[in-house]
């Protein structure tokens, strides 16, 4: 990943991260962690490389997912993760009530495709934020691990995205993986993956 995609990234999940409430001594730590700092204004959306890379949806989409952001039940269980992150437009702007819609396999591989495991939709906050509870996902022939996303913002088209996760062997050898669209990862308190998703709108 270039390291300035990398900074940009990890700058907007900072940015919301305070919006979100932490302190700014902590941001700044946080940032001083990563190898950085934090500058006076954050550039955001400068230029229409921002734009969150459309991916094609694959075989496995279901419409009509239910709204809900708990994948966790019996028979679709694993190693838990939060999947979350912060939807803008362009020019940084946070999209509320954007429709973010979230699919993946099971921890064995397997996409549930005569019901609704592993599927469901949820929308934006006021602050252009999501969160879904989930499991990490399993593995199956000819791809890397990832999750399959489509976002919305009211009126406006369909990006529809996958998420990839850090340092996965299959990342090499995956002819779709881009590493534009890789978590953030954090493993405290809990394994979350962050990913800021820039719509092209204005
Ligand atoms: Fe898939």
């Amino acid at each position: 990943m270039p390291a300035e995609i990398g900074r940009r990234r990890f700058l907007k999940g900072i940015v919301t991260a305070g919006v979100a409430g932490l302190s700014l001594s902590g941001l700044t730590r946080a940032a001083e962690a990563q190898g950085l700092s934090l500058p006076p204004t954050l550039a955001c959306g400068d230029d229409d490389d921002e734009v969150t890379e459309a991916q094609t949806e694959g075989p496995y989409f279901t419409p009509n997912s239910p709204e809900r952001t708990n994948f966790r039940e019996a028979g679709f269980a694993g190693t838990n993760i939060v999947l979350t992150g912060l939807v803008v437009t362009r020019s940084c702007r946070p999209v509320p009530q954007a429709l973010v819609e979230l699919w993946h396999c099971d921890d064995g591989g397997t996409y549930d495709n005569a019901g609704y495991k592993g599927r469901g939709h949820t929308f934006t906050d006021a602050l252009g934020t999501y969160r879904f509870e989930t499991i990490v996902p399993g593995l199956y022939p000819g791809r890397t691990r990832h999750f399959h996303l489509k976002f919305q913002a009211p009126n406006n088209p369909v990006l529809t995205t996958q998420f990839y996760f850090p340092g996965e062997p299959g990342n090499l050898r995956d002819g779709i993986f881009s590493d534009e669209l890789l978590l953030e990862i954090a493993s405290e308190p809990e394994l979350t993956g962050w990913f800021t998703t820039v719509l092209d709108i204005a």
